[in-house]
């Protein structure tokens, strides 16, 4: 679908900000990732975006590319963040292709209604490998290339489930827990070497297919909703690949171990959503 540019990005960046810089994301087909996609590449990045599903992997990256003549995006489906050797094939693929990776977004994550009743042990586990293994798999197969990198970044999309707790999500608030407190150690770790590492956590986003779907899709609960955020209204994917940009630009480039919330203040009200 054509997404004018006003649609994931504000018209403040420079073109060339990220001219031969080259992104890695995980999720890359999904609402959020493939926006974040979308305005790096727009700004110069050529970039490699790894789901699951084939189809709908591949049709995101011809999309993405769609932003700005010359720009290359591959896509490639059939990866299972869960599976190491299929990111160590997807980064390699990657390097070779579109020589290196500078930036990684580590997107992918597993989400469903469940209440605690509900959950089977196997749902628990389902969430906490795609979210947190997955993770941990996507910085293990990528670091090689980023330590090559003259400007290596990781941003990882987090959550703000877990500040409060949540009804219905509690296997999703243990993972993203989880990917914050790695995030805080690998830019611990990878800091002194040159890659900085911190976590965009987004608010609820009126316009994702996920949020849409988890919050049932009923649009006076996504305005009631609204009314409880400090202001006035949902994110938009908008937000969030601004946050991406600035994070990823010379400007971002002091900021290392950071969770960069955008949620227009929600998570600080008790309760959280
Ligand atoms: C209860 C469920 C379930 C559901 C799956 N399970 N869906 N349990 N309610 N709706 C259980 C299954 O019964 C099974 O347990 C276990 O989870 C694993 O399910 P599988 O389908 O076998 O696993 P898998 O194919 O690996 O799929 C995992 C998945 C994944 C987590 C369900 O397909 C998925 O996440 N899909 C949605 C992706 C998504 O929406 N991502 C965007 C996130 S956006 P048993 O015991 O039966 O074996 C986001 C922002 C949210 O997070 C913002 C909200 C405001």
């Amino acid at each position: 679908m054509p997404y004018p540019e006003s649609h994931y990005l504000s018209p403040i960046w420079r073109d060339d900000l990220f001219k031969g810089r080259v992104a890695f994301v995980t999720g890359g087909a999904g609402t959020i990732c493939s926006m974040q996609t979308r305005a790096l590449v727009r700004l110069g990045a050529n970039a490699c975006i790894i789901g699951r599903n084939v189809e709908k992997t591949e049709k995101a990256a011809q999309d993405i590319a769609t932003v700005r003549p010359g720009a290359k995006v591959i896509g490639i489906g059939g990866c299972d963040v869960r599976k190491v050797e299929n990111l160590q094939e997807a980064a390699a693929r990657c390097a070779k292709e579109l020589g290196g990776i500078d930036f990684v977004i580590a997107g992918a994550a597993g989400n469903f209604l469940v209440s605690m009743e509900g959950m089977s042990s196997n749902a628990f586990k389902a969430v906490m490998d795609i979210d947190v293994l997955g993770t941990f798999n996507t910085i293990k197969s990528t670091m090689p290339y980023l330590l090559n990198s003259p400007d290596a970044r990781i941003i990882y999309v987090s959550a703000t489930f877990h500040y409060t707790g949540m009804p219905m999500q509690g296997h999703v608030a243990a993972a993203k827990a989880s990917v914050d407190s790695l995030m805080a150690s690998v830019a611990l770790e990878y800091g002194p070497r040159g890659v900085t590492s911190n976590v965009i956590s987004p608010g609820a986003i009126a316009d994702t297919e996920g949020a849409s779907r988890l919050l049932t899709g009923d649009e006076a609960a996504l305005k009631y909703h609204a009314r409880s955020i400090p202001t006035g209204r949902l994110g938009t994917v908008k937000d969030i690949a601004d946050a991406t940009v600035y994070l990823f630009s010379s400007a971002g480039s002091h900021v290392n171990g950071h969770v960069l919330v955008v949620d227009g203040g929600a998570w600080r009200r008790q309760g959280g959503v």
